[in-house]
């Protein structure tokens, strides 16, 4: 058999009085009128441990959606054995029967757990609307359309043979376990890090980040309806080391897919090293990590283009994508014009709770992002090389809540124009319009990271040195339009560098991580 490919899940706009807005507000009502009670996704079983947390919306301290049980060492390792008894049938099931299992997820998706799926993210992680719906909606349902396409690809795939000799490669899972530890900051990815692996005939055990905890729940509710077998995915609400001591240290852990920071990766890479001589094989590494994402802009670029790619790309969800605008170099000549438009954007962008549909800034993540990244503000505002023209301000005595920040620094070095804030904070130096060069160079070299990054011009030989001068810089590389917004199928996501493994979301070349090959040689 063989998957085609199938199209994008087109994107429902939510306009005043259509019949999307009218369901997704009725399955917001419906999520107030109940109050969660989300257990552990254990083998067969439902797990709730007792330990019971409070789940509150970013945006909205008094709202209680509910609570989930959290666990502890114990019920790793009880996903950990559930996850290996599950894996000699899930591994002897036919591929096809597989993809039938995810196929039928995002129909699902599509229809009638749509609008349950994006109230979730909406509430659980302060999406609004429309950012909810490109993320939980369709990057979700096509992350699972396209890899079951893309795993029908791969086990197409096989070596010349002759007259004689019959060639041919098998596709094996992984020998052992997988562990998926996934964001908050798209309900996409955190479905797409536990499935792709599943999907390959991998058993898995999986740990989403605290404050996804809701989404991440409807996810399961709609693989265990699609007919997910028990135990091929084992989900559970764990601490990072509680998770990390169990899962590393076990002799049959074959793989890391992983999206988050590059200090917890980096800890978890060096943890695995150190027990290397454990593991049955080799285990998989795979990881997206920080981000430190640009627009670069040429004297020749269209004012008007760059000011929305930067308001947009900056702010959108708070500027929590791994792929959001952070650091922007605009010439001399250009400047006078974007902040105008920018500014003009920015006055027009509402902010408070996501149930309310006009705003376009809702609140960041939780008390830690939220001190963070008002600690980079301040830091910045203390350094007289910067200049804080828009933003600044912000109050979290309801919700989590910060202005859309924009800082002009003088020095191209500053600390937020050069590490990662993950926030609505947008740093831009302004160079002279001839030192387009020099200034790519600053680009390529000031950040550690290279996920994503833009340039925008009309001129095709600043194009072409700027793709040229940044071919390392970014793993995601767009020209004239902004950084975020990859669409699964058509630009295959992932930076390398300190941004990560670089083994993009949705392509061929992550899946094929999660296999190990046998190549079979029969002659006659
Ligand atoms: N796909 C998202 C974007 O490009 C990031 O995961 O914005």
């Amino acid at each position: 058999y063989n998957v085609p490919a199938p199209k994008n899940e087109p994107v429902l706009s939510y306009a005043p009085g259509s019949k999307e807005r009218q369901l997704l507000k009725k399955a917001l009502a419906d999520a107030r009128a109940v109050e969660l009670d989300i257990p552990m996704y254990i083998g067969a079983e439902e797990v709730r441990s007792g330990k019971k947390k409070k789940l509150s919306p970013p945006h909205d301290h008094q709202h209680v959606l509910g609570y989930f049980h959290e666990g502890d060492k114990s019920h790793v390792e009880q996903a950990v054995q559930a996850a290996l008894n599950a894996r000699e049938l899930w591994v002897n099931l036919g591929w096809e029967h597989r993809a039938a299992i995810f196929l039928k997820a995002a129909d699902l998706l599509a229809g009638p757990y749509r609008y349950k799926i994006n109230a979730a993210t909406m509430l659980g992680q302060s999406k609004n609307a429309f950012q909810a719906e490109i993320d939980s909606a369709c990057e979700l349902i096509d992350f699972l359309r396209f890899n079951v396409h893309f795993m029908s690809q791969i086990y197409h795939d096989q070596p010349e043979s002759s007259p004689g000799v019959w060639n041919r490669i098998e596709y094996r899972a992984l020998e052992g376990f997988t562990f998926a530890l996934t964001p908050f900051n798209f309900t996409a990815i955190a479905g797409n890090l536990p499935t792709s692996m599943a999907m390959m005939g991998n058993t898995v055990v999986w740990k989403p980040a605290n404050t996804q905890i809701y989404a991440a729940n409807v996810i399961m509710q709609v693989l265990k309806e699609a007919g997910l077998p028990d135990g091929v995915i084992n989900l559970i609400y764990v601490s990072g080391p509680d998770a990390g001591d169990v899962i590393f240290s076990h002799r049959e852990f074959a793989g890391l897919h992983f999206t988050g920071s590059t200090g917890v990766f980096q800890g978890m890479w060096k943890t695995i090293g150190q027990n290397i001589q454990q593991y049955r094989s080799y285990p998989r590494i795979v990881g997206e990590t920080g981000g430190k994402d640009f627009v670069m802009v040429h004297k020749s670029a269209n004012a008007k283009e760059v000011s929305t790619a930067l308001s947009r790309g900056a702010f959108e969800y708070q500027g929590q994508k791994c792929s959001a605008a952070s650091r922007a170099y605009i010439p001399s000549n250009l400047w006078d014009d974007v902040k105008k438009y920018m500014l003009e954007d920015l006055k027009s962008f509402k902010m408070g709770g996501t149930e309310d549909f006009g705003n376009f800034i809702n609140a960041v993540i939780d008390e830690k992002a939220f001190n963070s990244i008002t600690g980079y503000i301040e830091k910045a505002r203390q350094n007289p090389m910067n200049e804080i023209i828009a933003g600044g301000k912000y109050d979290k005595s309801k919700g989590y809540f910060i202005e859309p920040t924009v800082i002009v620094s003088k020095d191209p070095s500053s600390v937020t124009m050069c590490e990662e804030i993950f926030g609505p904070v947008l740093t831009i130096y302004v160079y002279h319009s001839e030192n387009f060069e020099q200034t790519l160079e600053l680009v390529d070299s000031t950040s550690p990271y290279a996920l994503t990054g833009s340039i925008f011009a009309k001129d095709r030989y600043a194009i072409e040195l700027a793709a040229k001068k940044l071919t390392n810089a970014a793993g995601n590389f767009y020209i004239n339009d902004k950084p975020t917004g990859a669409v699964v199928g058509q630009q295959p996501f992932g930076g390398a560098r300190g941004s990560g493994t670089n083994d993009k979301a949705g392509a061929k070349v992550n899946l094929l991580r999660w296999v190990s090959l046998r190549t079979v040689k029969e002659t006659f």
